[in-house]
């Protein structure tokens, strides 16, 4: 999507988030999951924390969450959900910018990651991910799973689609998204056309990559994985799976090191 930032996602979704993603995953499971490898009372960074679907119940339970996001409409929203400031959102890029520090989990949910749409820009936020866990820390990355089966069946070829997300007498929200396989990015539009307001238009891209190029990028960081569930249930994870969440630690040897 040409004139796409790192803040175009969020600023575009920011007032309809919640509405849309409030069930895009189990939230109760995945507060468990991270509670079961981070210390009691640890810390958490939260890359892209959104409006804190995730963040707000990991820290009601007990856990100290900070969480970076590049959108100021998205943690607008978390603030007016936050009167309290359980969370500590950071304004800021999470592969520039992220803060400093150390953290004994870094998650980064909900095909977060694939918002940065090259394969170096996620390589890169391996990097400074790694830079920042404690020596026994974690690095969970909840994404789709790409089918390799899917992916050759396109045969290289870009398709594109359109469908209809909601629909009312006086509105009508489309999807429209084209996949480019030689390059893994999938880009969209969501259409709003309403009879009183005209046309709004939420645009968002991915990068997605299959989990083998994600364990690539983990070892040149200095990370192995350590767990890979199938979704936050901890389901096994096979070839058939259509998502994964995957468990990162420090290396041995980059244990050592520092
Ligand atoms: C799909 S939402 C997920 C929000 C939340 N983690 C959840 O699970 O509901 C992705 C979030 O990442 C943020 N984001 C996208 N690209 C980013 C980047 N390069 N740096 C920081 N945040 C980014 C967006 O603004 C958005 O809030």
């Amino acid at each position: 999507v040409r004139g796409f930032t790192a803040s175009s996602y969020g600023d575009a979704f920011a007032d309809v988030y919640d509405e849309w993603y409030a069930e895009v995953s189990d939230v109760t499971a995945t507060v468990d999951l991270v509670r079961s490898i981070t210390p009691p009372g640890g810390s958490v960074l939260e890359l892209g924390v959104g409006t804190g679907r995730l963040a707000l119940p990991m820290a009601a339970a007990g856990l100290i969450v900070v969480g970076v996001d590049a959108s100021s409409k998205m943690l607008d929203r978390l603030a007016q959900r936050d009167p309290g400031r359980t969370v500590v959102g950071v304004l800021g890029d999470m592969v520039d910018q992220l803060p400093d520090g150390h953290f004994d989990t870094v998650l980064c949910a909900y095909n977060t990651l694939f918002n940065l749409t090259s394969i170096e820009r996620q390589q890169a936020c391996f990097v400074e991910v790694a830079e920042r866990l404690t020596p026994s820390g974690r690095f969970v990355v909840e994404a789709v799973a790409p089918s390799p089966v899917d992916h050759a069946a396109a045969s290289g070829q870009p398709t594109s689609s359109v469908s209809v997300r909601s629909m009312a007498a006086d509105r009508v929200v489309l999807g429209i998204d084209r996949h480019d396989p030689s390059t893994q990015l999938v880009e969209g539009q969501f259409v709003e056309i309403t009879e009183a307001g005209g046309v709004r238009l939420r645009p968002w891209q991915i990068r997605y990559s299959t989990v083998a190029e994600l364990d690539s990028m983990a070892g040149r960081a200095g990370l192995m994985l350590v767990e890979r569930f199938g979704d936050v249930d901890r389901r096994p994870f096979d070839a058939d799976s259509p998502r994964h969440v995957s468990v990162w630690a420090l290396s041995d040897a980059r244990v050592t090191a520092s």
